[in-house]
């Protein structure tokens, strides 16, 4: 069976060696103890398990990391890899965008890939942006705000 070595995570090359058919999810979590990325449904539903390649939000449960080898992926670890929080995470603070947190994390890649491609979205186009992002403590205008908030302040994807 196929097997995948290395993969380019949060800026630096990380050393695996798990099947090419496992989930991009699975190895993040289980291999290289990057837990930000949550499993909520598993099925791509929910989005917690959001994680940005190549800049652009991916649901990791459904994505295989032979899929991803050499290519840019971003965890919510490395957002802010020196401890400086990047603008979409210091706008969720100041805004209250979290409640349990569980969905917290894609949400914020969510939103950080959103900014990248709508650097100033209206209401609407946060809302169908962020679509398929579930929050079940429903903090939703919240982070309408957050996003809002962050929009024009920059930051890396
Ligand atoms: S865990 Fe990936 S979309 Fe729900
Ligand atoms: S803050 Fe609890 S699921 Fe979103």
């Amino acid at each position: 069976m196929a097997r995948v070595t290395e993969l380019l995570v949060n800026g630096g090359w990380r050393r695996v060696d798990v099947a090419a058919d496992r989930t991009l999810l699975s190895v993040l979590r289980d291999d290289l103890d990057l837990t930000g990325a949550k499993f909520g449904c598993g099925e791509g539903q929910c989005a917690a398990c959001t994680v940005l390649v190549d800049g652009v939000a991916t649901k990791s449960c459904l994505t295989k990391v032979s899929a991803v080898e050499g290519k840019r992926i971003v965890t919510i670890e490395g957002l802010a890899p020196e401890g400086k929080l990047h603008p979409v995470q210091q706008a969720f603070l100041d805004a209250d965008a979290m409640q349990c947190g569980y969905c917290t994390p894609g949400m914020i890649l969510g939103a950080v890939s959103l900014l990248a491609r709508a650097p100033n979205p209206s209401e609407a186009e946060i809302s169908s942006g962020m679509n398929g992002h579930i929050c079940r403590c429903g903090t939703y205008p919240r982070v309408v705000r957050a996003i809002r908030a962050a929009a024009g302040k920059g930051g890396r994807a």
